[in-house]
Order: C-alpha cells, then sequence, then structure tokens
C-alpha cells in the first residue's frame, strides 16, 4: 500500500458466517475502499492470505474447523516478524482471558458484535495508518542504508585516490610518469598473495606500497637527482625519507594508512640487520620485508637519473644473492615464484 490513500489497502475478512462477511463488506464499500477479499472457510484463510498479501485482517474468533487462534498462529509463521501486519479480531463477547491471548498471539485490536459502522471505520482506519507509516519507515531506512553505502563507497574512492597523488607527488621528480609506485604496488601485492596473505589485505598493501618513499618530497634535488655516489652527510639526509614519509602517513585511523606508515619506514630494512634502522630478520614487519624486494628489483630494471636499466636476468640474480643478506629468504622465495609464473 505503501503511499496510496488508505482506501486502497487490501482488506482479508475471515468469517464464516455470510451474513458477518455480507455486513463488512457493505461498510468497506461504503467507505470505498476498493480492495477485499472474504473466506468463510477458516481452512482457507492461510492460502487467501499468501496469495492476497493483505494490509489488515478482519478474523472472527468462533469459527469452526480452525479457531480465529488457529488461524493466527498459521498465518504468524508466514509472515516477516520485521514487518507490521495488523489482526483486528471480530468476537460477540469475548472473556477477558480469551482478550488477553488474543493480544498475545497476535491481533491489535478488536470490534464486538453488532458491528457499529463508524467504529468498524475507525479502528480499521487506525491500524491502516499505523501499518502506512511502519512501511515509510522501513522504506526510509533502506534508502537512507543505501544513501551511507554510496556515500562510504565515495569517502573510500576518494581517500585512494588522494594517496595515489601523495605517492604521485613523491615520485614525481625522479620518475614522473608515477609507474614506479604502481608497479611496486602490483609486485607487493603478488608477493604478499604468493605468500597466502588474504585477498583484503592484498589489497591493502597494493594500496599503501606506493607510498614507501613519500618521504622523498623533503630530499632535495641535488641528492634525489644526483648521478654516482652520495657523500655520507647527502646519504643522511637521503635516510631521512623513511621518517619524514611514516611521520606523514602516522596517526591515521584507517589499516591502509597504517600499513602504508609501516612500509615508509620499514622499506629500507635488511633482513641481516645492516639497512636504515638496523633492524633485522623478524623485527622487520612482513610489508617492509616485501616491499623492500619489491622496490629493488624495479629500480634496478629501470632507468633512473643516476642508472642505466639492467638487464631482468642480472636483476634476478641480485635478488637470488642477496637472500638472507638483503631480503627475507621467504620474501624472495615467494618472488620468484611470482616472477616465473
Ligand atoms: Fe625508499
Amino acid at each position: 500500500m505503501e503511499s496510496h490513500p488508505l482506501t486502497t489497502a487490501r482488506i482479508l475478512i475471515i468469517d464464516d458466517q455470510p451474513s458477518n462477511v455480507a455486513l463488512l463488506e457493505g461498510i468497506l464499500q461504503e467507505e470505498d475502499f476498493t480492495s477485499y477479499r472474504s473466506v468463510t472457510d477458516s481452512r482457507e484463510a492461510l492460502a487467501a492470505f499468501n496469495e492476497y498479501q493483505p494490509d489488515l485482517i478482519l478474523l472472527d474468533l468462533q469459527m469452526p474447523y480452525l479457531s480465529g487462534f488457529d488461524v493466527m498462529k498459521q498465518i504468524q509463521a508466514s509472515i516477516d516478524p520485521g514487518s507490521f501486519l495488523p489482526i483486528l479480531v471480530l468476537t460477540a463477547n469475548i472473556t477477558s482471558e480469551a482478550k488477553q491471548r488474543a493480544l498475545s498471539e497476535g491481533a491489535l485490536d478488536f470490534l464486538t458484535k453488532p458491528f457499529d459502522a463508524a467504529e468498524v471505520i475507525l479502528r480499521m482506519r487506525n491500524l491502516l495508518h499505523t501499518r502506512s507509516l511502519h512501511l515509510q519507515l522501513q522504506e526510509q531506512n533502506q534508502l537512507l542504508d543505501q544513501k551511507v553505502r554510496e556515500r562510504t563507497a565515495e569517502l573510500e574512492a576518494t581517500q585512494l585516490e588522494t594517496l595515489e597523488r601523495l605517492a604521485l607527488a613523491a615520485e614525481y621528480r625522479d620518475d614522473n610518469t608515477g609507474e614506479h609506485t604502481k608497479r611496486v604496488g602490483h609486485t607487493s601485492a603478488e608477493i604478499a598473495k604468493a605468500m597466502g596473505w588474504t585477498d583484503a589485505q592484498v589489497e591493502l598493501i597494493r594500496r599503501a606500497a606506493p607510498l614507501h618513499d613519500l618521504g622523498k618530497i623533503a630530499v632535495s634535488d641535488s641528492i634525489l637527482l644526483k648521478p654516482g655516489g652520495l657523500t655520507p652527510e647527502e646519504f643522511a639526509q637521503m635516510k631521512t625519507h623513511i621518517n619524514v614519509g611514516a611521520k606523514m602517513l602516522s596517526g591515521g585511523r584507517f589499516p591502509l594508512m597504517q600499513l602504508a606508515e609501516e612500509i615508509a619506514l620499514t622499506h629500507h630494512e635488511h633482513w641481516d640487520g645492516n639497512g636504515y634502522l638496523r633492524l633485522s630478520e623478524e623485527a622487520i614487519p612482513l610489508s617492509g620485508r616485501i616491499v623492500t624486494v619489491a622496490d629493488v628489483f624495479d629500480a634496478l630494471i629501470f632507468e633512473r637519473p643516476y642508472k642505466k636499466a639492467w638487464p631482468i636476468d642480472d636483476a634476478l640474480e641480485e635478488i637470488k644473492r642477496q637472500s638472507g643478506h638483503q631480503f627475507d629468504p621467504r620474501v624472495v622465495d615467494a618472488f620468484l615464484k611470482v616472477v616465473n609464473d
């Protein structure tokens, strides 16, 4: 019935007395109700209910075969507990005990025979109005849920875009296409997958790894683009990019930002403890151990302002040679499996 006027609501009348049914139908017609159906054999009530899907049921209690209580029990079992389906009980004289029972088994209101037309309509309207409000509320909740889902997806997309642009900004000076950071993200994800990470974790490292060199924003061009070796002072400044990057990404509330921070800080660690922070083996977060392999390999096989590109086979040999020294042997194994696939 949703937003239609109450008179289009579907009414199901269940009463064994044809004269009562005729009377109720007459009242409905009088008030311009257009959709109603009547059942005089209570054994047919459930089928009629399922087929007709009424908005309101007018139910007699004393009937042969199945009483009104039996019918209520049948119907309750096939309606969704979250939906609001009003049942209006029709009865001649009802004990307060029967009234209690009817209320506890799903009835919402009573109509006493002989029927008073004004009262019948008033009670029906009240119940239908409540049902209509309930349906509207449900509809609004669904719309709201949908909106929240859309907004959340938008927010996520915005965050990812911002992070991609940040990564690009960091990489811009020595690789103005940003392809290096993307490839490091891709290779890191493949290695993580080969190491048995879950799909969600794999996606996280794919997005977080490209930010590993974010801190290079703070390293001057004269050092970043310098061909040949760096002086100890220059190297010291170069090394600060891990702390600067981690600082820029620190305090994030989301796993992606937290992983990016971890990677920024630890992607220059060596398995044997000879990296920037001198962490070794398992003390280095696995994310850092993975990204360092992906990063070094990619840096070797592509040209940089300060170096030529290596042939792939030479680069692979170098990675293998560094297994157990610069790199975690398990990460190297996973990497080689990925490259060979
Ligand atoms: Fe780096």
